[in-house]
């Protein structure tokens, strides 16, 4: 192994401890778009502030700055949606209903598709469950089809409202592939044919993917339709519903760069304009009486209360940014820090990159690894505490995957996106070596089910107060956090 002497990683906490096997695999890598706090410090229980690395993208991603400057460029015009004779208000609805439409062309809408804003993936696909209609002969419940690799936003919603069938997914895409089509087919032959098929278009776990247009071939073969979960998909790989020809698809505005609390469900208008309206109330109702209630069809029947005009018109924003860019640059951005965290970290003794699929092809950027001889949570807490390393460990909300696989302990989820820089991918995997071959500086405990630093130095966030917490990304400010200045 060779140390690198020169030209070590901007923001490394310790500039001097970079190694790698050869100065090439260093991935010199800047972001695609900037990001809303990008340059954000944070302390180490050393003392020092260095910039935080965000390798938690597939959690919550951080606003472009597009989508902050959009909202700041909307909110004075910012007045109720549906509900107003007011000018600002017919604004507001007039900026609401354009985020709509940009929203359903961004996944690539079919002319008689509906786009429902909601909170979020998980809002999405609740709704959705609500309206995959029962069973024609029998009036029991739809039955839907599940592969066990989803996370629980994708499993849970169907187990409650639906009959609900998971079936555990093979060592192969193509074995995966067989037992799916095997289980449509069964169904349909025993007249007790599938409504709804719901697939992740990108595990929140290991990022991959089987191939979905034939997902759908095969589902559409068996009278079923397919929800693609779209939640790590949609901010990183161009989708189109039209073109694959999914049925919906669900996704987040905080994974997809506009953290403002909308999502979306966009998909066939004939479920969702006689399905259960999702939440009772004004805006989704035509006519009430004492008696009885006359619901809206189109988004407002599943759009009860007041539109949050902020978080569609941020989303809408992302969406233009995300298709301004070629679509390649993306991939291969994202691609080269996925390979580049798969190869470091796949290469150090003790670590384990997990994997579904033998033979998955173009995963999305998260890479999920357990060191063996340390606990998933210590690893995260030692990341945090000691290189200024945001990731995510634990079950990651997939629990049965998880156990599939033999990691019932959890694991390490490191995940990347559009503003991701390599220096920061580069940081990652030298304080995962610097871990496996030194192990931690800081002694660690568990306090109530978390690992934390014994007697940890940094301020908690808690108890830091408004102006504490701002001053965390006051770049230039020596007292940020009370910590002294460091190596950025
Ligand atoms: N599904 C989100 C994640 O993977 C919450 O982190």
């Amino acid at each position: 192994m060779t140390t690198l002497t020169t030209a070590p990683a901007p923001g490394t906490p310790d500039a001097t401890a970079v190694t790698a096997t050869t100065a090439a695999a260093v991935l010199d890598l800047p972001p695609v778009l900037p990001v809303v706090g990008g340059d954000t410090l944070v302390p180490l229980v050393d003392g020092r502030r260095v910039g935080y690395a965000n390798l938690d993208v597939a959690a919550s991603a951080p606003a472009l700055q597009a989508v902050a400057d959009r909202v700041a460029r909307v909110l004075p015009l910012y007045a109720s949606v549906h509900r107003g004779a007011g000018y600002l208000s017919q604004v507001s609805t007039a900026l609401y209903e354009t985020a709509r439409r940009t929203v359903g062309a961004f996944v690539g809408a079919r002319e008689d598709d509906l786009t429902v804003v909601t909170r979020n993936t998980t809002d999405s696909l609740n709704l959705l469950a609500g309206c995959v209609p029962a069973d024609p002969v029998t009036g029991e419940p739809g039955r839907v089809l599940v592969l066990d690799i989803e996370h629980h936003a994708n499993l849970l919603p169907w187990q409650r409202v639906t009959d609900a069938t998971v079936v555990t997914g093979g060592p192969t895409v193509a074995a995966t592939l067989a037992e799916l089509d095997a289980e449509l087919r069964a169904g349909a032959a025993e007249g007790r044919p599938y409504a709804l098929l719901a697939l992740t278009g990108a595990s929140n776990v290991t990022g991959e993917a089987l191939p979905v247009e034939e997902v759908v071939a095969a589902a559409h073969g068996a009278g079923a339709r397919v929800v693609l979960d779209g939640a790590q998909l949609v901010p990183h790989r161009r989708f189109s519903l039209s073109e694959t020809g999914v049925d919906y698809v669900a996704f987040s505005g905080h994974k997809t760069y506009a953290p403002f609390g909308a999502g979306a469900l966009v998909g066939r208008r004939d479920w969702l304009d006689v399905g259960t309206p999702y939440l009772a109330g004004g805006g989704a109702v035509r006519r009430v009486r004492a008696a009885a209630t006359d619901w809206h069809s189109g988004p407002a029947r599943h759009e009860a209360g007041s539109p949050n005009v902020i978080g569609a018109v941020a989303l809408a924003a992302a969406c233009d940014e995300l298709a301004a860019l070629d679509p390649q640059q993306v991939r291969a951005h994202e691609d080269a820090l996925r390979r580049r965290l798969v190869s470091g970290l796949g290469g150090l003794d003790r670590v384990e990159v997990v994997h579904v699929w033998d033979d998955a092809v173009d995963p999305v950027g998260v890479v999920t690894f357990t060191v063996a001889g340390y606990d998933p949570g210590l690893v995260a807490a030692y990341l945090s505490a000691e290189h200024g390393i945001g990731v995510r460990d634990g079950r990651f909300c997939a629990h049965p995957l998880l156990g599939r696989l033999g990691f019932d302990a959890g694991a390490v989820r490191a995940s990347v996106g559009l503003g991701t820089a390599g220096e920061e991918v580069e940081r990652l995997v030298a304080a995962v070596r610097a871990l496996v071959t030194e192990g931690p500086r800081a002694r660690y405990d568990v306090v109530d089910g978390l690992w934390v630093v014994v007697d940890d130095p940094r301020p908690v966030p808690e108890g830091s107060g408004l102006e504490g917490l701002l001053a965390t990304a006051a770049l230039g400010a020596d007292e940020a956090f009370g910590c002294l200045p460091g190596d950025v």
